[in-house]
């Protein structure tokens, strides 16, 4: 089946009740475009774990901050159809921003306690509001589905995972891993805010979660000493300034001491104009 590209709420949802009458399951993967191969391995996932595959691309201005980059995020329609067509997508879902919100205000707020917390949000604290309304009206849009997302983005996962709980959604949340370049810098949109210099030096967020798991593997169960190592190990890179590095629970995202059971290491930071956040598996 071709590509079918939808601009209209009302459109998207009668064709994706009518796929669904006639038994068909809906597979979808909500993204801000300027598509690269991480968005493409959970368009992979879902066609081949789903029989029709939807991708929205809508870069959200409620998740940006005043002070964040929601003008200057990069955007290209033509290579995004391309590569949705090429990973055998069928619908392409690019609403604009008055379908999305025709008032220009949004009077309801979802917001997602604790898991929302810390992390991310010590930075961006009304980043998650933005994000879990903006999923919660998208997959009220698309309706009974299973919805792929990135590992990469570990926190929003949680905040996802728990608001389809909590507002009983009839949606699959599926959590795909991390694609990174060979040598570790995790694929984001970001990244082409680079500088030759910077893109160099930033695999060292990747190298220092590593090194922080390797602590954790010898038997290391001081969180302080865990966040110390891999801090240092980024604020060793001149290029870098480090927003955070953490180790939690992998569940609750919450801190845990002494590291027992399923951990996640966390870290972000600045390297010029671009802010990277990566995350690792730890414990057992
Ligand atoms: P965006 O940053 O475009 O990411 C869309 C999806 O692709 C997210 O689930 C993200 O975790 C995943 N992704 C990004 N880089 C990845 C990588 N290197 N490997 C695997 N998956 C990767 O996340 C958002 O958009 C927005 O917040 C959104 C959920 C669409 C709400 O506006």
């Amino acid at each position: 089946m071709s590509l079918t590209t939808i601009v209209g709420i009302a459109a998207l949802r009668a064709r994706l009740d009518a796929e669904r009458a006639s038994g068909r399951t809906v597979g979808f993967v909500p993204t801000m475009g300027y598509l690269h191969a991480g968005h493409a391995s959970l368009m992979a996932r879902a066609r081949g774990e789903t029989d029709v595959v939807i991708v929205s691309i809508f870069v959200n201005p409620l998740q940006f901050a005043p002070s964040e980059d929601l003008a200057a995020y990069p955007r290209d329609l033509a290579a995004d159809t391309a590569l949705a067509e090429a990973e055998g997508v069928d619908v392409l879902f690019v609403p604009t921003e008055t379908e999305m919100y025709p008032d220009g205000v949004v009077r309801t707020n979802v917001s997602v306690a604790q898991v929302s917390a810390g992390l991310e949000a010590s930075t961006r604290p009304t980043h998650f509001d933005g994000v879990a309304t903006v999923v919660a009206k998208l997959l009220a849009i698309v309706g009974t589905c299973r919805a792929y997302f990135g590992e990469k983005d570990f926190q929003q996962i949680a905040v996802v995972r728990r608001m389809v709980r909590d507002l009983s959604l009839p949606v699959e949340v599926v959590a795909c891993p991390t694609l990174r370049d060979p040598d570790g810098l995790a694929l984001s949109s970001r990244n082409i805010y680079l500088l030759p210099a910077e893109r160099a030096a930033a695999p060292v967020l990747h190298a220092a979660l590593l090194a922080g798991r390797m602590a954790i593997d010898a038997g290391e169960v001081n969180p302080a000493k865990v966040r110390a190592l891999v801090a240092d190990l980024i604020n060793a890179e001149p290029l870098a300034h480090l927003d955070y590095a953490e180790v939690v629970d992998a569940e609750t995202l919450q801190a845990v001491d002494p590291l027992v059971g399923e951990l996640r290491l966390l870290a972000a930071a600045r390297f010029g104009k671009a802010r990277l956040i990566d995350n690792i598996a730890a414990g057992s």
